[in-house]
C-alpha cells in the first residue's frame, strides 16, 4: 500500500495538477487540501419511524449535522474519518446502514438530488444508479409517492444496486437494467416529471476518496468518455415530459466532461434552457461553470480544433455561467460539478396517429406483476385488509405505488413515436426489481410479515399485531425465547409469524410463535433495536 508521501509525489508531477490550474482559481489551494481522508458523512433516512432516535444517538457519539443540507431527514459529519469508526459506534453505524435507517454517503454526492428536489407523486428517473446512494435520497425525497426507476447499464452492478434499495426499505423504486443511451420512454404519453443523470466520468474530483486517480487521470479520459456522457443526457431529455427537469452531474473537474456536454445539448437541441439552482443548494461553496476551455491531448498540447473546444457562440458560452461546480475544498469535501436543464414546452403534432402495435414478447417470470385476485383475497385473509398495490415474484410478495401500477398498466411508445407497446407489462422495459419486500409465499398462502416490511405493518397488516408487555418485549430483543402465556388471554392460542408491539416500543417487531416465542429479525434489527432504546429527540 502506497503511503501519504508516495502519492503527494505522484500528485506533485501529474496531468491533474497542471489541467486544474486552467480550471479553477484557487488551484492551489484545491491542491493542499486535497490530500487529507475525507469524513465519515452519513444521511439519515427520514421514512424511518426511529429517525428521531437515530439523530439523538449520532449527537451523543459527536456528529455535526451539516447546515447546507436541504431536504426530508439530515445529514451528517462523523467526528473520524472515512471508515474510522471503531467498538461500540462502529457496530451500531454498520447496523444501522445495514437496516436503511442510515446511508453512509460522501458529502458533495448529496448535492445533486438537492439540486434535483423530487417531488412526492412525481416520475422520477435515475439513469445511471448504481451503487444507489442518490437513488436511496431520492426516494426519501418522494416519501413513498410516485414511481422513482433506478436504472444500471451492468447487470453485476445492478445486483449490488438491488441490494442497496433492499437495504433501504422505500416503495418506490423499480430498477431497470439498460444502456441510460436506448432506455424505453416510460409509459403513458406524458414523460419523467424529473431525470438525474450522474455520468459515468474520470473522476478528477475524488483525489480525497482515490489517490490512485494522480497516477491515472490523462486528459484523454474525458475525450474518451464526452459522446456517452452527451449521449445519455440527451437521451435524458427526450424521456422528459415538456416542463420537466434533468441534473446532469460528474464527480469530475475536467470541462470537456461538464461544461462541453451542456454546451453541446444547448446547441444541438432547441428544446432545452439551461437553469440555475442555486435556491436548492443555498450554503454550498460554489464556483460558476466555465465560459470556456482547451482540451489537450496528453502531452498537454492544446487541441485547437477537436470538437469539444469552446462554445459555439457567445450566446451558448454566457449561459454556461450556470452550470455549478462545487468547491468541495471549501467544505472538507471533494469536487463536483452539475448543470440543471429545463425541457421546454414545444407544439407537437399529433404524434400518436398512424401508428402501428409492435409485439413485443411477455414479461420473463422474474419481472414482479400485480398480485392476482387469489393472491390478494389470501392476504387480506392472514393480515386484515390492504388497500396497496402489491407485486409478487416468485414466493416473494412487495409493496409498491399507486402510479407504478399506472407505468405498469398503460401502453409505451417506441420507435420515436411510431409504435406503440400496449400495457399490463413492463415490456419494452427490462425490469430486475419492484418495491419494498414485505412477505413470502408459503404453501400457497403468504406466511408472515417479513423484517424489511415491518417498518410498513400498520398499513399491511393491522390484524396480526400484538400488543404485549415492555419487559417481555425487551426479553425477546434480547434474543431470549418466551413462553405463549404472555400473549393476551384472546391470542394464546396464535402460531406462526406475528408481529408485536409493546407501550414502550410501538415499531412492530416480527416475532415466530410455535411452542415458544422468539424474535425473527436479523442481528442488525436486533443490534438498532438494543442500540437505539431509550434515545428520543433532544
Ligand atoms: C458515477 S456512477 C453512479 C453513482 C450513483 N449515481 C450513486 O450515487 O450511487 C455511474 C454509473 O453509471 C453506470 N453506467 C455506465 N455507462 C452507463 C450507461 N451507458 N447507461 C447506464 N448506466 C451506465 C456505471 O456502471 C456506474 O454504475
Amino acid at each position: 500500500m502506497k503511503s501519504d508521501s508516495d502519492w503527494r509525489i505522484s500528485a506533485d508531477n501529474s496531468l491533474l495538477r497542471r489541467g486544474t490550474v486552467a480550471w479553477m482559481h484557487d488551484a492551489e489551494t484545491w491542491f493542499e487540501r486535497s490530500f487529507e481522508r475525507l469524513p465519515e458523512t452519513i444521511r439519515v433516512n427520514p421514512l424511518r419511524k426511529d429517525s428521531d432516535s437515530v439523530e439523538a444517538w449520532l449527537r451523543s457519539v459527536g456528529a455535526e449535522p451539516m447546515s447546507w443540507y436541504r431536504g426530508p431527514g439530515s445529514s451528517w459529519v462523523m467526528p473520524f474519518e472515512r471508515g474510522g469508526a471503531e467498538g461500540e459506534v462502529r457496530k451500531l453505524l454498520i447496523s444501522l446502514h445495514e437496516t436503511g435507517r442510515l446511508t453512509r454517503q460522501e458529502a458533495v454526492s448529496m448535492i445533486p438530488v438537492m439540486a434535483l428536489n423530487p417531488k412526492a407523486g412525481e416520475a422520477v428517473l435515475d439513469m445511471c444508479a448504481s451503487p444507489g446512494s442518490k437513488t436511496s435520497q431520492i426516494a426519501e425525497f418522494m416519501g413513498g409517492m410516485g414511481v422513482l426507476i433506478a436504472n444500471e447499464r451492468s447487470r453485476k452492478r445492478c445486483n449490488l444496486l438491488v441490494a442497496n434499495i433492499q437495504r433501504h426499505r422505500s416503495r418506490v423504486t423499480i430498477v431497470s437494467n439498460h444502456d441510460g443511451r436506448h432506455i424505453p420512454y416510460l409509459s403513458g404519453e406524458e414523460g419523467y416529471d424529473a431525470i438525474l443523470v450522474d455520468a459515468p466520468c474520470t473522476g478528477s474530483g475524488t483525489t480525497r476518496k482515490n489517490p490512485e486517480v494522480w497516477r491515472q487521470w490523462k486528459p484523454s479520459g474525458g475525450l474518451g468518455l464526452h459522446s456517452m456522457q452527451f449521449g445519455l443526457l440527451n437521451r435524458a431529455v427526450d424521456l422528459l415530459k415538456p416542463g420537466g427537469r434533468v441534473v446532469y452531474s460528474t464527480c469530475s473537474l475536467d470541462p470537456v466532461e461538464n461544461e462541453a456536454v451542456i454546451s453541446q445539448i444547448l446547441q444541438k437541441r432547441e428544446d432545452v434552457r439551461l437553469i440555475g439552482c442555486s435556491d436548492n443548494i443555498d450554503g454550498v461553496s460554489i464556483q460558476e461553470g466555465l465560459q470556456s476551455w482547451v482540451p489537450t491531448d496528453d502531452d498537454m498540447r492544446p487541441l485547437e480544433g477537436s470538437p469539444w473546444a469552446h462554445p459555439p457562440s457567445e450566446e451558448i458560452s454566457g449561459e454556461l455561467s450556470k452550470c455549478i461546480r462545487v468547491r468541495g475544498h471549501m467544505m472538507d469535501a471533494g469536487g463536483f460539478f452539475l448543470a440543471t436543464i429545463e425541457k421546454k414546452h414545444v407544439q407537437t403534432e399529433g404524434v400518436l396517429e398512424d401508428i402501428s402495435e409492435v409485439r413485443f414478447p411477455e414479461d420473463s417470470v422474474q419481472a414482479s406483476q400485480p398480485l392476482c385476485e387469489i393472491d390478494r383475497l389470501a392476504f387480506e385473509k392472514e393480515f386484515g385488509g390492504c388497500d396497496k398495490p402489491l407485486w409478487r415474484r416468485g414466493k416473494r410478495i412487495a409493496i409498491g405505488t399507486e402510479r407504478m401500477l399506472d407505468v405498469w398498466s398503460k401502453r409505451t411508445i417506441v420507435s420515436n413515436g411510431k409504435a406503440i407497446v400496449e400495457g399490463h407489462r413492463w415490456r419494452p422495459m427490462n425490469i430486475v426489481h419492484v418495491g419494498c419486500e414485505i412477505s413470502e409465499m408459503r404453501s400457497g398462502r403468504p406466511s408472515r410479515i417479513i423484517e424489511d416490511g415491518a417498518h410498513l405493518a400498520r398499513e399491511i397488516a393491522l390484524d396480526r399485531i400484538v400488543k404485549i408487555g415492555d419487559s417481555d418485549f425487551e426479553k425477546l430483543l434480547f434474543g431470549e425465547a418466551l413462553e405463549t402465556d404472555c400473549m393476551p388471554p384472546d391470542k394464546t392460542d396464535i402460531r406462526g409469524g406475528w408481529l408485536v408491539s409493546s407501550e414502550s416500543n410501538p415499531e412492530p417487531l416480527p416475532v415466530w410463535i410455535g411452542g415458544k416465542i422468539t424474535a425473527m429479525v436479523s442481528k442488525h434489527e436486533q443490534t438498532c433495536r438494543v442500540g437505539l432504546r431509550g434515545l428520543e429527540k433532544v
